[in-house]
């Protein structure tokens, strides 16, 4: 495994759990990795999978079970109901399921060299596939059966696919999210995505004393025209409704993120196989990063087990294709999100009221909300391996 995020995390935790030995190098310190700040929704079938394979305890303790989330617009708010579909998400934070993970591995008996950078994956088309890396100073060199490249967005595993075997899908949106954590208890005990014609707003939480809040701001923002009182000011009037008011506080980190949708095909080549941020990443708006990177280290544990213990190469064979069957349902929701909720610059009036139609539509209806709640939620991973 080149990387310790969730995707290289999880994928060494269900080999472990087979008995397959895996050797994971990770760039960053063990601290860096886990107080890395990202987004925290884990969808049903993510949260049951961690009780299942025995980390999912501290998530049931410190997290927050969600039945249902909300959608804001014309200043009406609308609920759509999990619980309708039998469903729940949790609220817990990327960078916990990375320590619940990292903690399990040691406690197996595992090992994770940190601070070691891959720097060179050779031969993955031959009989004996090669990681070089570096750690402490020194030039080390692995030999491996199978190596997964969970090494994120900007990685080697994907640079080392030959360059003729790789298709890029690629949008970039012409906003980012300004992000501010604060001191604040939650306004309310689920989120609001709100559609405002000033942009759009998201209200969040990471504890019981802790909000997370969004708001939508162009790409060449500075945060420095954005102090305090103005971000309460322009949170305040994008997520007003009746009788909801926004609980404020002292703001402790202030951050932009960029809008991307991305996916690289195929995901594999010979014995080296993409999981992860690595093949393909998705705005924000819906929360799926974490869960997509985790779906994909299930489906390759699973087809890894196939191969080395059940003699069934057809799987691993069929990895991209079972993948990307996933992900492009995971990257059209996205998109929808984001294009529903957004305040696009170079929208008619005409693309107004259509945006608005199909928000009313996606709230309003039977058909659907059953369809938003179902991506939300998260499309059916498989049986856990
Ligand atoms: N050698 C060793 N480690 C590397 C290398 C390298 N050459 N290149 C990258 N890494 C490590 C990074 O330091 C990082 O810790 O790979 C890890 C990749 O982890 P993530 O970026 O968290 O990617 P992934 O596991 O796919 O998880 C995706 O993370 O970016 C968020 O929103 C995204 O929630 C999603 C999730
Ligand atoms: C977050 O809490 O950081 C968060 C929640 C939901 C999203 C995105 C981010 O859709």
């Amino acid at each position: 495994m080149i990387g310790a995020g969730p995707a290289g995390l999880m994928l060494a935790h269900l080999l472990t759990r087979a008995g397959i030995e895996t050797v994971m190098i990770e760039r960053h310190s063990r601290s860096y990795v886990e107080n890395r700040i990202r987004a925290g929704i884990l969808e049903h079938e993510v949260a049951a999978l961690l009780r299942e394979t025995g980390v999912g305890a501290r998530m049931d303790e410190v997290g927050f079970r969600h039945d249902g989330t909300n959608i804001l617009f014309d200043g009406v708010l609308h609920r759509l109901d999990f619980a309708s579909l039998g469903k729940h998400v949790m609220l817990y934070s990327q960078h916990e399921v990375v320590r619940d993970l990292i903690a399990a591995r040691l406690v197996a008996g595992g090992e994770i060299l940190f601070e070691a950078e891959v720097t060179a994956i050779e031969n993955f088309n031959g009989s004996e596939p090669r990681v070089c890396f570096t750690h402490h100073g020194e030039t080390r060199e692995l030999d491996c059966e199978i190596i997964a490249a969970c090494d994120g967005f900007h990685g080697i595993g994907r640079a080392s696919l030959p360059a003729n075997l790789v298709r890029e899908y690629d949008r970039e949106y012409p906003f980012g999210w300004l992000g501010i954590l604060a001191e604040a208890p939650p306004s309310l005990d689920e989120l609001i995505y709100a559609n405002h014609d000033r942009g759009f707003a998201l209200l969040s939480m990471r504890s019981s004393s802790v909000s997370r809040l969004y708001l939508q701001c162009p790409l060449d923002t500075d945060l420095a025209e954005w102090p305090d009182s103005r971000i309460w000011d322009e949170l305040s009037i994008r997520l007003a409704h009746p009788g909801f008011s926004l609980n404020t506080g002292a703001i402790f980190q202030k951050n932009i993120t960029p809008m991307r949708s991305y996916v690289a095909e195929p995901m594999q080549s010979g014995r080296l196989f993409l999981a992860g941020d690595a093949a393909h990443i998705v705005p924000p708006t819906g929360a799926k990063g974490l869960n997509a990177a985790v779906a994909d280290a299930v489906i390759l544990a699973r087809a890894i087990i196939a191969q080395f213990l059940d003699d069934n190469p057809e799987t691993l064979r069929c990895y991209t294709e079972t993948c990307l069957a996933r992900i492009w349902k995971i990257e059209r929701f996205s998109w929808l999100m984001t294009s529903l909720l957004h305040r696009f610059d170079n929208h008619s009036a005409f693309d107004r009221r259509i945006q608005r139609a199909e928000l009313d539509y996606y709230v309003n209806t039977p058909t659907g909300g059953t369809a938003l709640i179902e991506n939300y939620v998260g499309l059916p991973i498989g049986a856990v391996p």
